[in-house]
């Protein structure tokens, strides 16, 4: 059966169309599957593993099937007495194809080295298609990306920085693969901490009247203010309790008064989130309120709710501490909500993947839960199925003496602080370079809010997640070293580059060609392709911070280049402009992805 599969290679055309817009993996993959389906019989599954090679002298990518395949095979195929005599078998089944340039085999590994100019064809198409047109696709329709999510009367701090800035990534990144994304802000704006803060400002103003934002002011010492109060004085306490009951009971005067202090924190995240160019939609724990008896319902019909203690509980495997869903009161908690919403998430706005980013502390919580919902049936329990949910945790930021950051007086940095405190010290930089004199306030004040927020961004980004990092301002506005101010500089000499050679690159794209003679140029190109699965596997591992690697790997690439093949004045110049073009393109498409503005001239 086999050998016959293996004949009809003679007429055999391929039915991939070259230049199908999809990553470099993908479009191997796809070659390879078409020659491992002749190889194997029809109830083999066979999906390529490919995979880039560990040393580039031995190719570009590795396709590891044949090991595996040849297992599955035994017996059936006597004419392979080892797995390196099917990898060759593999690669005389490949349908022809003008992307790869050789393939070699050892040991049943096969290493394949792709055409230098399939690469040159493929980057110019990149940019005359644009980069969007080779995104990833993931099989995901529709996701949520829960982040930021900071907390009503309290201050925003350096984890919700985190949080808003890793959330915002991970939902560029999966709109530009083509999912629909709902950002989600799970505001903390319910519990008991509004029957406190309502009492408090029932105190305040008496007569009634809606106070100005400017009276309340500074929510966080409000809030402090009367969580005094309420820990010093039984009689508050007890009114406190109480304004919490009339507000759950939906009473006209605590509902106005819980919206307006809510209004007043609104306003501040707000500020946040447009100095950090960052969009979100806010359905805080209030919105899903109305929802949790009927689910709590829905789930204790399947037995799931026992008794424990006084309180409602459901009972996770290998752990301890049951999930609690009602407390002792009766109330509801962090856990009922999230349930609740992930419920909401699932059935009322049908996402395929809802994703949490928050710090790696409420790891627990977020397993207990996403348990629960597969023990109720809401969520595949293989790992890999759609539905699915993610945390993404992340580390602590620490400070330059290792410790939690914090500034002098022992309270928590103010995110806006750090913002301004970036901004200034950017902006210092381009005085001191004598930019006051060459450009306007405007183009100043742009450039520094660019390279400082940028810099704030990259610096948390380019770190795996997971880790703690410390927050540096030195480190982080070096122009030196693999920081935002040292990449948006190399973008903006690039865009020198193109301009002062009086070029129109607009018009080079169509008429001129791309050659990769150069070896530094055929590592620059292959680098410039390998973006969408760059994209892809940023997507999938929920990791930024490969996506950093891979820009910050491409200007180095860049600078190689551009070191050793002349540009501007060379036999070479139009294709190396289009060269220096496809980066730049290829930079501002990873800085958009980061939330990082770019910048075009120094
Ligand atoms: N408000 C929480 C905090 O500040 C984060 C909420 C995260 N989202 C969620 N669905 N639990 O820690």
């Amino acid at each position: 059966v086999l050998d016959e599969k293996i004949e009809m290679k003679h007429n055999y055309k391929p039915s991939i169309k070259l230049h199908k817009a999809g990553s470099l993996k993908t479009q191997l993959a796809n070659l390879f599957e078409e020659s491992l389906r002749l190889m194997a019989p029809e109830e083999l599954d066979v999906n390529a593993a490919i995979a880039p090679c560990q040393n580039p002298t031995f190719g570009d990518y590795q396709c590891n099937n044949a090991m595996g395949l040849y297992k599955k095979l035994k017996g059936k195929a006597p004419q392979f007495n080892n797995p390196q005599s099917l990898a060759e078998a593999i690669i005389k089944n490949l349908p022809a194809s003008e992307m790869i340039d050789s393939c070699s085999t050892i040991k049943g590994f096969i290493n394949v080295k792709l055409s230098p100019d399939w690469i040159a064809m493929s980057v110019q198409k990149m940019l005359v298609d644009g980069v969007e047109a080779w995104a990833p696709r993931l099989p995901v329709k529709r996701a949520v990306v829960d982040f930021s999510s900071p907390n009503i009367a309290k201050e925003m701090h350096v984890g919700h920085l985190r949080s808003t800035i890793i959330g915002d990534t991970i939902a560029r990144m999966l709109e530009f693969s083509n999912v629909e994304v709902l950002r989600r802000n799970h505001v903390g704006d319910w519990g008991t901490q509004f029957g406190m803060l309502i009492e408090f400002l029932f105190e305040k103003f008496p007569s009634g009247e809606v106070p100005s934002d400017q009276a309340i002011g500074d929510l966080e010492t409000f809030y402090k203010a009367s969580k005094q109060r309420f820990d010093g004085d039984p009689a508050f306490k007890e009114k406190a309790q109480q304004a919490v009951v009339s507000l759950q009971a939906g009473e006209e005067k605590y509902r106005k008064a819980w919206a307006h202090i809510c209004e007043i924190s609104r306003k501040g995240f707000e500020r946040v989130y447009e100095r950090l160019g960052v969009h979100l939609e806010e359905k805080g724990e209030s919105f899903y309120n109305p929802y949790i008896p009927r689910v709590l319902e829905l789930l204790d019909r399947q037995r799931l709710i026992k008794e424990s203690e006084g309180a409602r509980v459901i009972f996770i495997e290998g752990k301890k501490i049951p999930l609690i869903v009602v407390k002792r009161d009766g109330g509801y908690n962090y856990a009922s909500t999230d349930l609740t919403a992930l419920w909401y998430r699932l059935n009322e706005e049908k996402a395929d993947w809802i994703i949490y980013v928050t710090d790696v502390g409420q790891r627990d919580h977020f397993e207990m839960f996403f348990t629960a919902a597969k023990n109720a049936g809401w969520l595949p329990a293989e790992k890999d199925k759609y539905p699915k949910v993610s945390h993404v945790g992340f580390g602590l930021v620490l400070g330059e003496d290792k410790k939690r950051f914090r500034t002098r007086s022992t309270e928590t940095v103010k995110l806006v602080d750090l913002l301004d405190e970036a901004k200034t010290k950017c902006k210092e930089v381009l005085v001191e370079r004598g930019k006051a004199a060459e450009w306007t306030e405007e183009e100043l004040d742009k450039t520094a809010e660019a390279v400082g927020y940028g810099a704030v961004k990259y610096a948390d980004l380019k770190n795996n997640r997971s880790t703690n990092y410390i927050f540096s301002f030195d480190q982080m506005l070096d122009d030196r070293g693999n920081t935002a101010v040292y990449l948006l500089y190399a973008h903006a000499r690039i865009c020198s580059i193109i301009r002062k050679s009086g070029k129109d690159v607009e018009e080079l794209k169509e008429s001129g060609k791309i050659v990769l003679a150069h070896a530094d140029e055929r590592v620059l190109g292959f680098h410039l392709l390998q973006f969408p699965e760059v994209v892809e596997e940023a997507c999938t591992t929920l990791l930024p911070n490969t996506l950093c690697e891979y820009l910050y790997n491409l200007s180095e690439d860049f600078t190689r280049f551009y070191t050793n093949c002349q540009v501007v004045g060379s036999a070479e110049e139009t294709s190396r402009l289009l060269l220096c073009e496809a980066t730049a393109v290829v930079m501002r498409k990873c800085f958009y992805l980061l939330g990082i503005t770019p910048v075009y001239k120094i």
